[in-house]
Parts: C-alpha cells; sequence; structure tokens
C-alpha cells in the first residue's frame, strides 16, 4: 500500500481556526436562537476599498478585450505593481530594492509556509512561543521537528514571550539557524521598536542565521520608533526575509495578494561550500511551484498605493484601530490585563482568575456568544490568555464589549 507522509501524524488534531469555526458550528447547531459575534480569527469585515474595485474592474474588462487580454504573467509579478511596492513601502523610508528583490505572491500564510523548502532540514529552527501556528505546522509537515511532548515538539528552539518579558522575544541560549519573527505580532499585539529589532539583525549578523520577518501587521503601528520593515535596521538586507502582505493592510483576505523580499545580499552555504544567493533559491522555487498572482489581483493590489486608495484603506486602518480601543478600554474597566491593540489589530488578554484558555472560550461564548481564540492555541506559552481581533463591525465589537462587561459585572455581584 503507498504510504502517507508521517509528519502529518505529529501534528495537533485540526488547524487551531479551524476548530474554532467548527466551535462555532456546533454552538450554532445547539443554540439556533443565539446571536454570535466572531472576534476570532483576524478576517476583515468592511469591504475593500473603492479605488480597488475600480481598478479591478477595468482590469477584467481588459481581460475581455483582444488587444489587452494576458495569459500567464510574469512569475515573479507585474512590474506595474512592483513599483509601487518598492517606491511606496521602500524608497520613501530609504531603502533601496531592487525590482527582482520583491516577488509577489497570494498570501503570506502560503510565503511563510514554503519559505522552508529553500532551506536545508539540519538548520535549528527558532520560533516565538506564543506564535501564528502555520510556522510550526508547516515545520511539523517538513519533517523538521520531532516528538511532542507537553506542548513542543523536538528540534524547535521555543522563544517563550511571557508579561515577564514583555511578550519581547529574547535571543535564544541555544545557537539557531533560522529565527521566526512577528512584528506586530501576532497573537500578543507587542511591537519590536528599533533598538529591540536591531539586536535581533545583530545577532543574525553574528551568528550567520536567517530571520524570516512576518510584517503582515505592519499598517497598525501607530508609535514611532516601531520599524515598518526590518530592512530600515542597517545590515537586515544580509540576513532577513520580508513577508508583507494586503490582507490586513487593504482587505484583501479574501482577494489573495501579498509579496515577500528577499535582498541579493542574503546568502546561504551549500554542502560543497559555495554561498548561493536565496533570492536565485526562491525565484527558482516559484517558477516551479507556481504561477503568480491575477493580472485583476495585482491591478486591484496596485490601486492601494494611488492618493485615493491610500486615503481609503487609511479610513479603513482607523476604522480597525477604533474598535481595538474600543475592546482595551472596556476590557481595562473591568479591571482585566490587557495587551496589545496599540500597534496591532489584536487584544491580548489575560484570562481573569487562572480560567484556562479553552475553558475560557467555552464560558464566554455559552454566556455572551462571543467568540474569541485561546491563547493556547498560539502555543503553550499563551496557556492563560484569550486573542480578541478589531477586524470586525464597530456595531459588533461595541455590542461584544457590552455583553462582556454585562457578564462578568453580575458575576462579581453573585
Ligand atoms: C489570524 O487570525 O491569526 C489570522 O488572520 C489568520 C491568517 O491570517 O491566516
Amino acid at each position: 500500500m503507498t504510504k502517507i507522509n508521517e509528519n502529518f501524524l505529529k501534528l495537533q488534531d485540526n488547524y487551531l481556526f479551524a476548530t474554532i469555526k467548527k466551535k462555532e458550528r456546533e454552538f450554532k447547531e445547539k443554540n439556533p436562537s443565539n446571536s454570535i459575534i466572531n472576534l476570532g480569527i483576524g478576517d476583515v469585515t468592511l469591504p475593500i476599498p473603492g479605488e480597488v474595485v475600480f481598478s479591478m474592474k477595468r482590469a477584467s474588462e481588459e481581460m475581455g478585450k483582444v488587444e489587452y487580454f494576458r495569459g500567464y504573467g510574469p512569475e515573479q509579478g507585474y512590474e506595474f505593481l512592483i513599483d509601487k511596492i518598492i517606491k511606496n513601502d521602500y524608497s520613501d523610508r530609504n531603502i533601496d530594492l531592487r525590482k527582482d528583490e520583491i516577488f509577489i505572491s497570494d498570501g503570506s500564510k502560503c510565503d511563510i509556509s514554503q519559505i522552508i523548502n529553500i532551506f536545508s532540514r539540519d538548520n535549528k529552527i527558532s520560533i516565538m512561543d506564543p506564535v501564528y501556528p502555520v510556522y510550526i505546522d508547516s515545520n511539523i509537515m517538513d519533517g523538521r521537528t520531532g516528538k511532542y511532548l507537553e506542548g513542543k515538539y523536538d528540534n524547535i528552539v521555543y522563544i517563550p514571550c511571557v508579561s515577564d518579558n514583555g511578550f519581547m522575544p529574547k535571543i535564544p541560549q541555544e545557537k539557531v539557524d533560522i529565527i521566526y519573527l512577528c512584528s506586530p505580532n501576532n497573537p500578543t499585539g507587542m511591537a519590536l521598536n528599533k533598538k529591540e529589532l536591531k539586536i535581533w539583525v545583530d545577532y543574525a549578523i553574528e551568528n550567520n542565521c536567517i530571520i524570516l520577518f512576518d510584517a503582515a501587521y505592519e499598517a497598525f503601528i501607530s508609535q514611532s520608533d516601531i520599524p515598518h520593515s526590518i530592512y530600515e535596521i542597517e545590515g537586515a538586507k544580509k540576513v532577513a526575509i520580508e513577508f508583507k502582505s494586503f490582507s490586513k493592510t487593504a482587505g484583501f483576505t479574501g482577494i489573495r495578494c501579498s509579496y515577500i523580499v528577499i535582498p541579493h545580499e542574503l546568502k546561504c552555504i551549500s554542502s560543497l561550500g559555495k554561498e548561493i544567493e536565496l533570492n536565485y533559491l526562491w525565484k527558482r522555487h516559484q517558477a516551479t511551484k507556481f504561477n503568480g498572482v491575477s493580472y485583476i489581483t495585482q491591478r486591484g493590489a496596485e490601486a492601494v498605493y494611488t492618493k485615493l486608495g491610500k486615503k481609503q484603506i487609511d479610513r479603513n486602518i482607523k476604522y480597525y484601530k477604533n474598535n481595538a480601543k474600543i475592546i482595551k478600554n472596556g476590557l481595562e474597566k473591568l479591571g482585566m490585563e490587557v495587551y496589545g491593540g496599540i500597534n496591532s489589530p489584536y487584544i491580548w488578554l489575560k484570562i481573569p482568575n487562572g480560567v484556562k484558555s479553552w475553558d475560557f472560550f467555552d464560558e464566554l461564548l455559552n454566556n455572551t456568544g462571543v467568540i474569541g481564540i485561546p491563547g493556547v492555541g498560539f502555543g503553550t506559552c499563551g496557556e492563560g490568555y484569550f486573542r480578541l481581533s478589531s477586524f470586525g463591525t464597530k456595531e459588533d465589537t461595541v455590542e461584544a464589549i457590552k455583553r462582556i462587561r454585562k457578564y462578568f459585572n453580575s458575576k462579581r455581584e453573585i
């Protein structure tokens, strides 16, 4: 009989967000009259900006005309979009990038889960705990982890991000080769400032390691000392790959567009001792495994950088930031310990009275109809925490906080 990839058997039962969806469905079936408010998965609720709609419509019409029709696009992405990315996201921040250092893709989840394909399995991987589950799951599937024991996999160096260290990752004691960093962080909402990120870049330079820098939530940065790109830090081009997404920035969760930056300076070594550019390896990877993002989508992403597009996006980001404020203030008024929500769309809540994450999930759902994400779903260091997303509608957000406050206030009166 044909054999399976045994590594899949090492995975936890379900992907975290699929488990939450299943629980929501089951609850709805049992309680059809209860209204549910989903502040769980970070999925946007505002429609895509008008500029993007307009541009995608026009691009669709072009595809219907013989003189404008396009088949397969360039694998790395269309130049019109790459130019806008370089100008707006990098040159304007004094970062020089070449066109062929940008790779347009269909979502950070795909990029970040596949990037490991270009690295040897001998590398020691280091991952923050708690963490976006895709980092760890993709390493498990690829056979880079050992046994699972007490919430942790062998062969992974975990970097605990807990309240004692302000949820900030600290340099691991053990020598590592690949470091996943996410800032602003999903799920804790913390963000590394320039000084803190420089420590990581310097460490990577000194120790010949690579940083995989997930900046999917960069648009939510409010404080001026938080870098929007790791390349704002000197030397980072030699050690970092950056992942950016239009999903949360421009409401593209359903459209799908992202990009990844691999500077030519970034090199690793082959078993024969030859230095190889990672840019070359990823280009080769994409040429084989990816056929590019649709022309229509890329025209939509391009519109994000027009004057009007920027204005519309800014308005949407402000809307979500206001939701974050509503959640943060509402929970703080209950005397709860709350993190995040300033440079990030996520609120990281310390669950009162030592209640465990999944118990709190059930308690909140059963008593208020509000869905969030149990912190332990992001790793053992997330136990006792709970994540709420600010991507709901304002009405839902206000209502969710009203219900939570009512429930906790009534509990206190008992
Ligand atoms: C999250 O809720 O953590 C993210 O939205 C999930 C994702 O982007 O895949």
